[in-house]
């Protein structure tokens, strides 16, 4: 598996990816766009191909306030590649990206089910708070 800094972002691999381990249809257009301008840089993991060669199957994204702080989004591994060590691989990455950067503070939120993974990444538990902007509404 190689690993690379903000690479160019080939989207339909991009979006490939997101659809198998997201279980989403296509996603939205324009990603590389919106990571020049919001990111201070992701990490892409690829499995070194034969003639199509290398295919991305693994990403995390560090959204950035322009300051200190920086929050982990979409840390994501393809289904058939889980449980060998690429997600905590991308997430290391990830934490030294933001360090070297000068920045002082990387979080993260998650799903119940995935706090020992980001504790074991070197996360320690916080109080937080999340709110869904988009649900739908079911009355006036
Ligand atoms: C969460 C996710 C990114 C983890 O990716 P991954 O590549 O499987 O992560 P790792 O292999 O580094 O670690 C996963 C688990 O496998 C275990 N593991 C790592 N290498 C292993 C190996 N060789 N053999 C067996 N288990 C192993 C780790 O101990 C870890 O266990 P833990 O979750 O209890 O800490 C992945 O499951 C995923 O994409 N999920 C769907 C998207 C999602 O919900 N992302 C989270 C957003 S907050």
């Amino acid at each position: 598996v190689e690993y690379r800094v903000s690479p160019p972002l080939d989207e339909a691999a991009y979006s490939a990816l997101m659809a198998a381990a997201w279980g989403v249809g296509p996603t939205e257009t324009d990603v590389a766009a919106r990571l020049t301008r919001h990111s201070l840089g992701y990490i892409c993991a690829y499995r070194a191909g034969g003639l199509q060669g290398a295919r991305l199957i693994g990403f995390v994204n560090v959204a950035w306030d322009g300051g200190v702080h920086a929050f982990l989004l979409d840390t994501t591994v393809h289904p058939s590649e889980r449980r060998r060590g690429v997600g905590r691989e991308l997430v290391r990455r990830a934490v030294a990206l933001a360090r070297e950067r000068g920045l002082a503070w990387l979080h993260v939120d998650c799903e119940a089910r995935h706090e020992a993974f980001y504790r074991r990444c070197g996360f320690h538990p916080t109080a937080a708070g999340l709110i869904r902007l988009t649900e739908e509404r079911t009355e006036d």
